[in-house]
């Protein structure tokens, strides 16, 4: 069987004129040569700060968008040349308010698109009662969307990117928004779709989200791919899962230089908190111990140590801090 995506040196430049006269023209490279694999029924995460380029690569990859340069298979289909015969295949949320219609009610929104995807009206209402029960909204199918709360609209979208039974689901952020129960009843229909059959390609900027959800992960940064792997893989790849946090006041740049140079350190981050110092640092050896630390720090009573896993976030922060 093909991947469930597949893109080769893809890249994507947007030409937009900005200026008090609209006569500046800028040229903005969103993507810059990503080579990326997905296997089917896997949950893929892309993860990376604002403007890195997530929804427009998202948007190839769904067909909204051409790609300026390079290719994209899609369920063994090329997104520029074979788009047609993908759109029925692959489903899209965006996150988000818009995309529905208010002044109609739910079942009313999935009609229209049920007759968009072209779904068999013999199927049709089914469907949509199927779909209305599996995201809890059978009460409110009847409500105009208007009347939604956030939470209850990205669940109709959800809903939505579901309706024709799409082998791969594209969400774009889908629990923006939301308030922690509601994003964890999406993630718990994400789960769903996969425990389905589904392949899933997710965009984050919840760590802990990808960190449950995602089996692998690409962090994307300037339109570049910078990482990819599993979590664990990610962890190795920044150097090592304990992070030991150190916290003192006024550590001299030599201090701080031989902490650096303990073996078994990786990378330290240091940042300031009012008059305090905070070193974070990244350990990759089970043998380096808090006396040790300490020691190298002599004449720093006040110091106070702690020690954790390394979580996504320090390694995503990592990351994006190096190729900053
Ligand atoms: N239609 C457009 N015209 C001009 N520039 C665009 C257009 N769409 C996106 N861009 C630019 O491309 C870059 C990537 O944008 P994109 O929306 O893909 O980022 P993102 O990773 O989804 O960010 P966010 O986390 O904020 O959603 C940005 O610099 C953005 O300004
Ligand atoms: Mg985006």
């Amino acid at each position: 069987m093909t991947d469930a995506i597949e893109t080769h040196d893809l890249w994507r430049t947007f030409e937009s004129r900005k200026g008090f006269f609209f006569n500046e023209l800028v040229h903005t490279e969103a993507l810059r040569g990503i080579d990326l694999q997905v296997d089917r029924g896997e949950i893929f995460g892309l993860l990376g700060p604002n403007g890195a380029g997530k929804t427009t690569l998202t948007k190839i990859l769904s067909t909204l968008l051409l790609p300026t340069r390079g290719s994209a298979r899609v369920l063994g289909l090329d997104v520029a040349t074979q788009a047609h015969a993908l759109r029925p295949r692959i489903g899209l949320v965006l996150g988000g308010e818009r995309g529905l219609y208010n002044r109609i009610s739910a079942r009313e929104n999935l009609r229209y698109f049920a007759d968009l995807f072209g779904i068999p009206v013999e199927r049709r209402d089914r469907r949509i009662r199927e779909v209305l029960d599996w995201v809890g909204l059978t009460d409110a199918g009847d409500r105009r969307v208007e009347e939604f709360s956030r939470g209850m609209k990205q669940k109709l979208h959800l809903a939505r990117g579901i309706l024709h039974e799409p082998e791969l689901l594209f969400l774009d952020e889908p629990t923006i928004g939301l308030d922690p129960k509601s994003a964890r009843e999406t993630r718990k229909l994400i789960r769903g779709l996969v425990a389905n059959g589904v392949t899933i390609f997710l965009t984050t900027h919840y760590m802990f989200e990808a960190e449950e959800l995602c089996q692998r992960i690409a962090v994307l940064t300037r339109g570049r791919i910078v990482a990819r792997d599993t979590v664990a893989g990610l962890s190795r790849l920044v150097g090592g899962d304990r992070t030991i946090e150190v916290e003192g006041y006024g550590f001299e740049d030599a201090e701080v230089g031989a902490v650096k140079r303990l073996p078994g350190v990786s990378h330290v981050v240091s940042e300031e908190f009012g008059p305090r110092l905070r070193l974070t640092l990244r350990v990759r050896t089970p043998e380096l111990t808090w006396e040790t630390v300490k020691a190298t720090l002599p004449g720093h009573p006040e110091l106070a140590l702690r020690e954790r896993r390394t979580s996504l976030e320090d390694i995503y922060l990592d990351l994006v801090e190096e190729e900053a």
